[in-house]
């Protein structure tokens, strides 16, 4: 049976006082629009058609995703309106699935059991029990306990709104059953709108079944405000908290972990406070992240130790290294077995051989280094000239002294030896020392200036 997944997205949220459309604030760094859609991709539906109107082609650029069929809804006349728009590009022979896209949460297996429901000729309708159901629409059930209609809030009087089974709003029906329904609809109600939640007295008054499927009230909350934005990205991080641990890592504080991205862990990681992961980051077995630990689209080897308040963007580290504290690690590093980068060390693009170390204060940029190398505190490779970049390239057991300014473009053969202190702007061969600094000069038995007459001399 075709599915069409619907969702639904063309409405203003004016309580988010924002620029930008409500569907593209983000969840987990990700808009909460594109949540909806992972989520109904999962289901393999012949088509997905985000119903879009405020600020839509805004939404559309931002999700830039050819294979979506874009719906205008020019004017929001109301969620069966919104529906009723879509289904002029679904063809009537197989099941649709709506979804809203500001209830980033929803998950897969709710949505396949509402489907199998609407595959076998019912309405299947999610619903949640929430503790304080606000304004959102009312399940009303018969004595058999049958779904017999939704209320809206503001057209329930007082016994309907004690009500505390909701409607999400998620709902699957066979698609020509829904066409009918929808072109039944009238504004006969408090807000003059076409309400889809009118389809589910039509489909029981058809003698159709509507079956509900029960969701945990963390899968169905939809984001309204700000507030509720806070408190979804909360449950969110929760899961995906829980995920982690699940799968072998230990967290000192879940609650100080944010995970942004798609992460995979080995076992036996250990995660202090306030570590934020971004974009895809591959950790291996054993990697130990220190508080305040930032790392963005990396992969990190086995048993490699990132000390506190470090931040790692686009790199590849092999195991056992240790980095930081307070290092910055850049896009197209790469660092092999066992490098150590200390703290207020920067690496970019640049590649560091097994056993390598930049233990203090050094800068690295499009540079090479073999293994063993040694970069002294203050070293940096001066590898711009304002206009172009250029590279610096070392072999193995090259010792850099402190304070050594790398002029690249640079060649430093095996055991290369740059002395403290140089700027070092010529290339260095196998085994060869290079001492570029001003020769020190010693005056003997030098008279230092005398305090007390200077300021005898400025009394005068
Ligand atoms: C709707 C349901 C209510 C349910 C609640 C769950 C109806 C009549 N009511 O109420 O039973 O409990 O959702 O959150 O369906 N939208 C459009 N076009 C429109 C109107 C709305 O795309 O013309 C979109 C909105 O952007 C939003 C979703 O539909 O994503 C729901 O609209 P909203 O106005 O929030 O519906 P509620 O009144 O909250
Ligand atoms: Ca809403």
């Amino acid at each position: 049976m075709f599915l069409d997944v619907v969702i639904l997205a063309a409405g203003k949220g004016t309580r988010m006082r924002s620029a930008r459309a409500k569907v593209l604030h983000t969840i987990g760094g990700k808009p909460m629009l594109q949540h909806v859609l992972d989520t109904a991709r999962q289901l393999a539906p012949r088509q997905i058609c985000p119903v879009i109107g405020h600020q839509g082609d805004e939404v559309r650029d931002a999700i830039d995703d050819s294979t979506l069929t874009w719906v205008e809804q020019a004017q929001q006349l109301g969620t069966g309106h919104a529906v009723r728009e879509a289904m002029a590009h679904v063809a009537g022979d197989g099941v649709v699935l709506v979804l809203y896209g500001d209830v980033p949460l929803i998950g897969e297996t709710t949505l396949k059991t509402a489907v199998s429901v609407a595959t076998s000729g019912q309405v299947g309708l999610v619903t949640s029990v929430f503790a304080d159901p606000a304004e959102l629409g009312r399940i009303v059930r018969n004595a058999q306990g049958d779904v017999v209609r939704i209320v809206e809030f503001k057209d329930a009087d007082e016994a309907t709104r004690q009500i505390n089974e909701i409607n999400s709003g998620i709902v699957a029906v066979p698609s020509a059953d829904l066409n009918r329904w929808l072109n039944q609809l009238d504004t006969d109600n408090a807000q003059g709108e076409l309400y889809l939640t009118d389809i589910i007295e039509m489909a029981v008054n058809d003698g159709k079944k509507v079956t509900s499927i029960a969701a945990q009230p963390h899968e169905v909350i939809g984001v309204n405000d700000r507030v509720q934005l806070a408190e979804v990205e909360r449950l969110y991080q929760a899961q995906q908290t829980e995920t982690l641990m699940r799968a072998g890592t230990t967290m000192q504080d879940p609650s100080r972990v944010d995970i942004r991205g798609e992460i995979t862990v080995g076992e036996d990681c250990l995660f202090d406070v306030n570590v934020v992961l971004e974009g895809k980051v591959v950790l291996g077995d054993r990697v130990q992240l220190g508080p305040g630990v930032v790392i963005k689209d990396s992969v990190i080897g086995d048993g490699t130790v990132v000390h506190a308040y470090t931040t790692i963007d686009g790199a590849t580290v092999a195991a056992e290294c240790s980095l930081g504290p307070f290092a910055r690690i850049r896009p197209l590093t790469v660092l092999d077995e066992g490098v150590r980068i200390g703290n207020f060390v920067e690496t970019k693009k640049s590649h560091l051989g097994a056993g390598s170390k930049a233990n203090h204060l050094a800068y690295l940029g499009d540079a090479t280094l073999g293994r063993d190398c040694n970069v002294g505190a203050g070293a940096i490779t001066a590898n711009y000239d304002g206009v172009n970049k250029y590279e610096t390239h070392a072999g193995d057991n090259v010792f850099v002294g402190t304070n050594v300014t790398m002029v690249a473009p640079l060649n430093l053969q095996d055991w290369a030896f740059l002395a403290a202190g140089s700027t070092v702007t010529n290339d260095v061969g196998e085994n060869d020392l290079a001492v570029a600094r001003g020769k020190q000069r010693v005056i003997r038995k030098w008279t230092r200036p005398d305090q007390a007459a200077a300021k005898k001399k400025a009394g005068d």
